[in-house]
């Protein structure tokens, strides 16, 4: 049977793996919290006690995504992706992939730019007040700033894609009615 043939595309699976299914709503739950403490944390001031307990467990919550990522990557190249039952047209594959592939990429480019900014700068690495992650870059403020510059913008980046996914799935559940978010429970 070649990987292409009929029979070999009606034995794909119709939903994610549930590992897929329990690693994505793991980090969207983690993910969500984790911007919308940040965004917060923006508006303290620097410095107060405030900022410095809800940082804690901003960085807690990044860092498990950190973690979770780096399971997820090698896991979507093993599983792949479940088959549609009517192929989409080439466009929506299309703004799906972007929009996925900017999810991961940031799902990345989040946690390593937050672990960057607070290593260099001899900031805590804190795991929910049970242990701190090791911290294996020298001290280099202009480093920590640079860092600190490309989180801020990713957020807003990451914010936007996130709006785009979320309208994405709302479009296919309730205007299309099609199998988009069984998929994914
Ligand atoms: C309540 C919030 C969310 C809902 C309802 C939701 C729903 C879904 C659904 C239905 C899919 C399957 C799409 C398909 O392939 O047909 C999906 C895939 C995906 N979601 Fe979400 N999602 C949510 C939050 C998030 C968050 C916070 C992230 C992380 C940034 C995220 C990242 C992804 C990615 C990267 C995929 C593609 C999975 C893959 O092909 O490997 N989602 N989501
Ligand atoms: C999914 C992961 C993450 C997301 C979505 C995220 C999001 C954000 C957002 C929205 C802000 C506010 C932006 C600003 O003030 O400029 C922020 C700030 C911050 N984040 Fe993250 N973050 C993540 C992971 C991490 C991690 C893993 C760490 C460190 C271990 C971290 C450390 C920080 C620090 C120190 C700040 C304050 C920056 C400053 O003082 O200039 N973040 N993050």
């Amino acid at each position: 049977m070649s990987p292409g043939s009929i029979e070999a595309i009606a034995n794909l699976p119709i939903r994610y793996h549930w590992v897929q299914r329990l690693v994505h709503w793991l980090m969207a739950i983690v993910i969500i919290a984790a911007l919308a403490i940040g965004l917060y944390c923006s508006y303290l001031v620097p410095g107060s006690a405030e900022r410095q307990f809800l940082l804690d467990i901003h960085k807690s919550l990044g860092m498990t995504a950190l973690v979770l990522i780096v399971l997820r990557i090698p896991l979507r190249a093993m599983l792949g992706e479940p088959r549609r039952t009517i192929a989409p047209p080439r466009h929506e594959r299309l703004a799906s992939h972007m929009v996925h592939g900017t999810l991961y990429l940031l799902m990345a480019a989040m946690p390593v730019s937050g672990y960057i900014t607070s290593a260099s700068e001899g900031r805590s690495l804190p795991w929910f007040g049970l242990f701190n992650w090791p911290n294996l870059l020298p001290e280099n403020r202009h480093t920590g700033r640079l860092l600190a510059t490309v989180h801020h913008y990713g957020a807003y980046v990451f914010f936007a894609a996130l709006s785009l996914h979320l309208a994405a799935v709302v479009w296919h559940h309730i205007v299309k009615r099609d199998e988009v978010l069984s998929r994914m429970i």
